[in-house]
């Protein structure tokens, strides 16, 4: 099966955006009157949700009006909130039609169509021009790539020089096999884990100097014992989160990350690169 495929029919459900439209109905949400922060909860698909988000943008150094990339960009949260938070215009690529469609959706909803454009794409082989973008980042997305090494080439290729490449990532952290489905695959043939010291090794091949490396293992952890609390509290889980991104199997992907976590198979990871 070819990569799109193969990804498409893991990401996709058919009915994302309806899902997400009776979550936010459901929290009293008004559509048409939506800011990037009401959907916070469903649109930032990776470990930690915004709250990672906040901790990881600010070392990317974004400046208003510039032209950033995100890499892998889902249903364009994370770009959503750089625009929103930072004043730059944001390009986002996704391998997923049914994201890139949803995301372009929800950034009308939220008055972000302007600043944000989501496109079909590959992170492997980016249709852009050389030293076209003033910065790049990726969440959550490498772990579904084999040749990390021609993604990295790819970004070095389209930033301008002195540009900062930010990555935040599930990366593999004791030798050991995890257990699937996860969120990023359902088996262990789709899913690529390296560790952060493949990470900053493909990074440096590629060109990039790497400014700092942030183990995030303790929040992970901290955060997923947070959202457990939470929902037995609750009952379950809440209507707008990104188990709705997730199909049938969510909460078994769920509990398979926080299970691999505490086995200390998995932790996630923030890079600062930059290229020279
Ligand atoms: C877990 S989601 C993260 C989405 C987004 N970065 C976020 O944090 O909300 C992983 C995304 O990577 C995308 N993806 C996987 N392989 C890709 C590739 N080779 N090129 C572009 N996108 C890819 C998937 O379609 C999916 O949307």
């Amino acid at each position: 099966m070819k990569t799109k495929e193969r990804i498409e029919r893991h990401y996709g459900t058919g009915r994302i955006l309806e899902a997400i439209k009776q979550g936010l109905q459901a929290t009293g949400k008004d559509l048409g009157n939506l800011r990037v922060d009401d959907v916070s909860d469903v649109d930032e698909f990776h470990l930690g949700g915004r709250v990672a988000s906040e901790h990881f943008f600010p070392k990317l150094s974004l400046q208003p009006g510039q032209r950033i990339l995100d890499v892998g960009a889902g249903i364009g949260g994370g770009a959503r909130f750089a625009a929103d938070t930072y004043g730059v215009s944001v390009t986002g690529i996704d391998l997923t039609s049914e994201y890139v469609q949803a995301g372009r959706e929800i950034s009308d909803w939220t008055g972000m169509s302007e600043k944000v454009e989501l496109n079909v794409g590959d992170a492997t082989h980016l249709e852009f021009d050389d030293a076209s973008f003033d910065g790049a980042f990726t969440m959550h997305v490498l772990m579904n790539i084999e040749n990390k090494a021609t993604a990295f080439a790819e970004v070095y290729r389209v930033l301008k020089p002195g540009s900062v490449f930010g990555i935040y990532d599930i990366v593999q952290r004791d030798p050991g096999d995890i257990a699937f489905p996860v969120p990023w695959a359902d088996e262990a043939s789709s899913s690529f884990l390296s560790t952060s010291e493949e990470y900053v090794s493909e990074l440096e091949s590629a060109g990039f100097n790497v400014e700092k490396v942030e183990d995030r293992y303790e929040f992970a952890l901290g955060y997923f014992k947070m959202v457990r609390e939470k929902m037995a509290n609750a009952g379950g889980p809440p209507p707008l989160g990104i188990h709705l991104l997730m199909g049938e199997s969510a909460k078994t992907k769920l509990g398979n990350v926080a299970g691999n976590l505490e086995a200390g198979l998995i932790s996630s990871c923030e890079f600062i690169a930059r290229k020279s």
